[in-house]
């Protein structure tokens, strides 16, 4: 590869400390000094960088079948082997579609329904006369509701918070640089987490199978294509462990980063306050969270400011030509949405906090199809995309009509690798309304 560009490389370590000390601002580096094709060393791996929407839409829409998901990933295949994202072409097309049923719009009331019924006990839960970490506070909220709407497990039960543990355990594990499970290392623990998980859903399956149920696992039991094709017991273990890890940070992250905004910018937290206020005290449905207009506004600018999955990697399998380069099969290619979400070709002050670009007036995100692609795009499009901001629309509203939300510390800086967090938590005081 050496007729790609790229920056020197530094003996051992390649560019790895650079890159994970600060992904966003090496990345925008590069791209100035070599343009948006150049190459990078990471964890002793040559990767070819492919900057900009047009490679987003290039490489997700794959129009003639080059890319593979699974060699992209491939750091998540001890832990999450058969997900729908390790897998690629007709086998993935295949899987997804039975995928798809846990998905349809009548699974998604009912997810709905039973979340709505736990999330605002859960929120009730939170101190509102003192600060506490929101970060922490939240992937535990997530994680327990998850046991009920995932699992149809009762909150906060033994198995609950033993799945949980594992869970967290499993996604420690899949970002870790010690890839082998040597005890007590965190891929040992993501290791044993999952040979838990897999043994205890295991033993649901029949029943689940035979009773069914208003959740993602039961729903996925059952699951067929529109051919009455259904998965093994293995296939249904495989990917309901990928979809749990798919769900959990990635949701967890941007309320997060939505609670920053909202406590920086008292004129948004106002405007999402009214909006709220004007849903009276209805249900939380469809229609009511169809009404949310300008939460969703703010939920699309938090996923472009600090989108929960910055960067999407691929694997070539055909030698390919990219803007001028010839590029061989094997390569591995990292896609960054994350830094295209940025660019001030793009979007107008791109770091300014300003979720009325997403107004229909102003519609910035048209620009181009990929300008905003926090969900990725083409086969692999994130599944859970309607599943995720229904899930934020009804944590606002239903923490909206009970609390106000304050920085006492302000806004935090955000670790963007390998999962994008604040730095040091966010502290937040949820005061009574
Ligand atoms: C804000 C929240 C979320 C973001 C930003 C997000 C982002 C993404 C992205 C970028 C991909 C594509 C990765 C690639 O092409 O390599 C993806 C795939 C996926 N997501 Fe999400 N996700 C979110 C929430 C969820 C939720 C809540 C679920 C499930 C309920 C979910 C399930 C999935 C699944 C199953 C895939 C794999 C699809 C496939 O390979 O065909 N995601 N997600």
């Amino acid at each position: 590869m050496s007729h790609i560009p790229g920056p020197p490389v530094p003996p051992i370590i390649g560019h790895t400390l650079k890159i994970a000390k600060d992904s966003y601002g090496t990345q925008q580096d590069y791209i100035r000094r070599y343009g948006p094709v150049y190459k990078t060393k990471m964890l002793g791996v040559w990767r070819v960088n492919l900057c900009g929407p047009e490679a987003l839409e290039y490489v997700l829409l794959d129009k003639e079948k080059i890319f593979s998901s699974a060699g992209g990933w491939d750091a998540l295949q001890r832990i999450y082997p058969g997900g729908l994202i390790l897998q690629d072409f007709d086998g993935h097309r295949q899987n997804r579609r039975i995928m798809m049923a846990a998905f349809r719009a009548s699974a998604i009331r009912d997810y709905r329904e039973r979340m709505g019924n736990v999330m605002a006990d859960l929120i009730a839960t939170w101190p509102d006369d003192r600060p506490f970490d929101f970060y922490t506070a939240i992937k535990s909220l997530t994680l327990r509701m998850g046991g009920a709407v995932f699992m149809g497990l009762p909150l906060d039960g033994a198995l609950a918070k033993k799945i949980n543990r594992a869970i967290t355990d499993e996604i420690r594990a899949s970002v870790t640089l010690i890839r082998q499970p040597i005890p007590l290392t965190p891929m040992w623990h993501g290791v044993r987490g999952r040979d838990f998980l897999r043994e205890t859903f295991r033993k649901m399956i029949p029943e689940r199978r035979a009773a069914g149920g208003d959740d993602f696992f039961s729903q996925m039991c059952l699951a067929t294509d529109e051919d009455g094709h259904g998965w093994s017991e293995d296939e249904i273990l495989n990917q309901f462990n990928l979809l749990i890890m798919a769900a959990h940070d990635t949701t967890a992250t941007s309320m997060t980063v939505m609670m920053a905004a909202l406590g920086a910018h008292p004129n948004w937290q106002q405007r999402l306050v009214e909006e709220v206020e004007s849903l009276g005290d209805a249900p939380l449905n469809e229609e009511a969270l169809g009404r949310m207009v300008e939460t969703d506004k703010v939920f699309r600018e938090a996923l472009r400011l600090v989108p929960p999955v910055p960067f999407i990697p691929r694997m070539a399998t055909r030698d390919f030509h990219w803007k001028g380069f010839d590029i061989p099969a094997g390569t591995s290619l990292a896609l960054n949405p994350g830094v295209t979400m940025l660019s001030p070709d793009l979007f107008t002050n791109p770091t300014v906090f300003d979720p009325d670009r997403f107004s229909p007036e102003r519609a910035e995100d048209r620009i181009h199809r990929f300008a905003w692609s926090p969900f990725g795009g083409g086969a692999h499009k994130c599944l859970g995309m309607h599943f995720a901001t229904m899930q934020v629309k009804l944590f606002m509203a239903t923490l909206l009509r009970q609390r106000r939300i304050a920085l006492p510390q302000g806004t935090p800086a955000w670790q963007r690798m390998p999962i994008p967090k604040p730095k040091g938590g966010l502290p937040v005081l949820l005061a009574k309304a």
